[in-house]
């Protein structure tokens, strides 16, 4: 109908005409990354009507594909997103799906923010604060535990979020969002203020934002900034701060968030040790899953 050509592309066929061998592309150099691919040079061989090379771009997706792979080497966790299947036969048409579990209630931000009026509104009744609290650990201790057997399968994360958790039924939650755009941030660095990846600055390690050097000891400050979230419902991190150049030298400098109003001190605690300069200093997940499940015990 009216609507723009780059909206209706599901309705738009593929024209044979177009193929070309991939056995006469050679690559060179890396031109562009962002969150969906890369940009690549290359010298063609008789590519538009002339006989010998000529230089090209090629543009390539691979984020979905290096998520399905990641998929099928952690294998499966209850607090993971788990692969169920997926469609690749049709890959040569540029059709690739993934089929992962359904998780109803979306990402774990959101739903904190939609209860937030909820969860105000009960703060004065002592019973039902006490259970806000008893899900927010317990939404905590299953993060940890996610995060505790993708350390197990030697994956690093690099961009645990709320945004980036579901909550399924019976509160069961689940971190997703696997091999996304992982070696943009950590290889790009000429690209890195112009990429359209977006570097989520605000849950990164000292050493991720000086050095650019990931491990599961800045998942776990990103871990950090995850209780934080919870306990604040759903709120933004640093939330009067910009990023700029000061963000960094404040955090260098020693700087963290303040304890949100419904975090205790022990909770906060957690929180300020995942935030440990030096990331030797800092929890390790089975540390957390520890201290996260005693706390959960205690708090029934
Ligand atoms: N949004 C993105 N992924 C989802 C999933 N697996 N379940 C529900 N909502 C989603």
């Amino acid at each position: 109908p009216d609507m723009p050509v780059d909206e209706q592309t599901e309705y738009l066929s593929y024209d044979a005409n177009w193929e070309f061998p991939s056995n006469q592309l050679k690559f060179d150099i890396v031109l562009g990354q962002g969150a969906f691919g890369k940009v690549m040079r290359a010298e063609a061989t008789g590519i538009d009507g002339t006989a010998g090379t000529s230089q090209v771009a090629v543009k390539m997706i691979k984020a979905l594909l290096s998520e399905l792979k990641v998929l099928i080497h952690i294998g499966q966790h209850l607090n993971i997103l788990n692969l169920l299947g997926a469609c690749t036969k049709d890959m040569h048409k540029g059709l690739l799906y993934v089929i992962v579990e359904y998780c109803r209630y979306g990402n774990l931000r959101n739903h904190l923010l939609r209860r937030r009026g909820n969860f105000v509104n009960t703060m004065d009744d002592d019973l039902k604060e006490n259970s806000i609290v008893k899900h927010l650990l317990c939404y905590a201790f299953q993060i940890a535990r996610g995060m505790e057997y993708l350390d197990s399968r030697k994956y690093i994360h690099r961009d645990l979020a709320t945004r980036n958790i579901l909550l399924g039924e019976d509160h069961v939650v689940k971190i997703c969002d696997f091999g996304l755009a992982k070696d943009c941030y950590k290889y790009d660095n000429v690209y890195t203020k112009k990429s359209d990846t977006p570097v989520p600055v605000k849950w990164l390690a000292i050493e991720s934002l000086t050095h650019k050097v990931y491990t599961t000891k800045s998942d776990v400050w990103a871990f950090g900034i995850v209780l934080w979230e919870l306990f604040s419902l759903g709120g933004s991190p640093y939330p009067a701060m910009n990023i700029d150049e000061t963000f960094i030298t404040r955090i260098k400098n020693g700087y963290r968030m303040e304890r949100p109003p419904q975090a205790s001190e022990s909770q906060y605690d957690i929180m300020r040790r995942c935030w440990a300069h030096s990331p030797d200093d800092r929890p390790t997940f089975t540390d957390l899953v520890e201290i996260i499940g005693n706390s959960l015990q205690t708090s029934v």
